[in-house]
């Protein structure tokens, strides 16, 4: 037996109605190693960190912990094995607070044998969130914490059992850099003191950064392990999705036309002053920082935020959306960036999710053509490349990144007059990349004005056709993106650009 090695899994099973997520997966992971779990969207990596929780029931295989066989039943004997978890849902009581759900499934720390002894609880509370160096609201109800918040409180609860082995099933999506590079530290601390982290991302970078080993996964099956000075992006990408990617941006297609939306002078508590006209066929990128009101102004032109001032008009015809439901009547539709909670009904079938908002559009005389809306919902399903066997079974099945292609499915069956996507490609592994963007360049050259904000700047200088930057909620310039580098795409971000 290795000494070095703290939890190795063999001929992991695991088989749901129609689709086996893993077909026997061995792995081991060592102490004082950060080890990348990669693969494709479904490919099995959460299933086998559920298992691992106690959350799912694996149906054949073996877990050794430092070279003992064990059983992990539920979330205490997992917990009893000091493996520690950050799960891809974050999975948090929305109406309870952040110390509560960090603590939540131990015992609260009591006074007089009966109330929970808050002050206790905050120092606990607050003991982790110095390790981590992160602040946020420890009284207020999760549900009105901002995502990168929520995002940090699923980390801290990572930390509230003293952890061997820990899990991060994409801890980062939903974090700025800022955060990203505290998580960064904390994994290198760990690793120090002889602990294991297994690492699930999609941001390759990320992965090559922060990982010494590899494991890729495709299809529910081990297809590669190595050091990861071993790989290169490149070899990752090939190796996940078991082809090379000739480009990572399909070529644009589609003329310019006429202009469909103009903002003059749109303001409200989060945007000031901002002004633009958006043309058909159209890809408008969106630069600034996490923070700087991209987000905020989608969603004002969405009529999801009051303005205060400010005109706009959407084909030359007067246009201010008292709801996001009056946006979506104009044909003006935004793909959020929390799109499992804003945008999914998880109990239902992915079928229904897909064509639900298009109804009126896939009527025949008024009636509802289920023949149609059957091609048309495969159809787009099928061009973002979703990964299920059947789509009368619920959204709540697929794997993470699978539910964020039903949205992307959806907005293209509503062909849309002007889209909105707020970081379009989060979640969402390399090769369906790009066929999303193949979609959004496939809707612009069908004459819909694209607005597009992405932390990704390669997004954004790849797609856009041209860039305006925000910084603090004001508009410092707009660019035409003809072979504008990095470098100057982030000094307009920083609002330090001279030219
Ligand atoms: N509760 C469930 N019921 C039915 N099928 C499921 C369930 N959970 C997962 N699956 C299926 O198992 C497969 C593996 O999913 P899993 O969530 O492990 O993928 P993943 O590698 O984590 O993907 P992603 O990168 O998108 O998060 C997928 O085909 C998924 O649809
Ligand atoms: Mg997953």
């Amino acid at each position: 037996m290795h000494e070095k090695q703290s939890l190795r899994i063999e001929q992991l099973k695991k088989s749901y109605p129609g689709v086996q997520a893993l077909k026997g997966v061995s792995l081991e992971f060592n102490t004082g190693e950060v080890h990348g779990l990669i693969g494709e969207n479904g490919a099995g990596k959460s299933t086998l960190i559920k298992i691992l929780a106690g959350i799912v029931k694996a149906d054949e295989g073996k877990i050794f912990i430092k070279g003992e066989e064990v059983s992990i039943r539920s979330s205490k004997d997992s917990a009893a094995h000091r493996l520690s978890f950050i799960h891809q849902e974050l999975n948090l009581v929305t109406y309870f607070n952040a110390m509560e759900n960090i603590f939540l499934g131990h015992s609260y720390p009591r006074k007089y044998g009966l109330l929970v002894d808050w002050d206790q609880l905050k120092a606990k509370t607050e003991e982790i969130t110095r390790t981590l160096q992160v602040q946020f609201p420890l009284r207020r109800p999760v549900s009105y914490l901002s995502a990168v918040d929520r995002a940090m409180v699923a980390i801290a609860r990572a930390f509230a059992v003293a952890g061997d082995v820990y899990f991060m099933d994409e801890p980062a999506t939903a974090l700025t850099d800022i955060e990203k590079e505290k998580l960064f530290k904390v994994i290198r601390t760990l690793k120090e003191a002889g602990k294991t982290v297994i690492y699930v991302s999609h941001n390759l970078d990320d992965v090559l950064q922060i990982t010494d080993r590899i494991t890729v996964m495709r299809d529910g099956m081990v297809v590669g392990c190595s050091k990861t000075s071993e790989f290169t992006k490149d070899s990752l990408i090939s190796s996940m999705i078991g082809k090379d990617l000739e480009s990572a941006f399909p070529e644009k297609s589609g003329t310019i036309g006429e202009q469909v939306l103009k903002v003059s002078h749109l303001s409200n508590s989060h945007v000031h002053d901002i002004s633009f006209e958006l043309r058909a066929g159209e890809i408008l990128g969106i630069g600034g920082l996490v923070g700087s009101g991209r987000t905020e102004l989608l969603e004002s032109i969405f009529g999801a935020r009051a303005l205060s001032g400010g005109t706009m008009e959407l084909d030359g015809r007067d246009y201010r959306p008292s709801s996001p439901g009056a946006a979506i009547d104009r044909a003006v539709v935004l793909v959020p960036e929390e799109r499992r909670k804003q945008g999914l009904v998880l109990s239902r079938s992915i079928y229904e999710n897909i064509s639900l908002m298009s109804l009126r559009d896939l009527s025949t005389a008024g009636f509802l053509d289920h023949a149609k809306i059957k091609k048309m919902t495969l159809q787009s399903g099928r061009a973002v490349r979703l990964k299920s066997e059947d789509y009368t079974n619920h959204v709540g099945t697929l794997s993470g990144g699978n539910q964020q292609k039903v949205v992307f499915a959806r907005t293209t069956l509503q062909r849309p007059r002007i889209l909105m996507l707020d970081e379009p490609s989060k979640g969402v592994d390399v090769g369906a990349r790009f066929e999303i963007y193949s979609i959004i360049r496939e809707l612009a050259a069908s004459g819909t004005g694209v607005i597009l904000v992405s932390s990704d700047f390669n997004e954004v200088l790849g797609l856009a056709d041209r860039i305006l930057f925000i910084k603090e909620g004001q508009m410092t310039c707009i660019k035409e993106n003809t072979n504008m580098q990095q470098e100057a795409y982030l000094n307009h971000c920083y609002g330090r650009a001279t030219t």
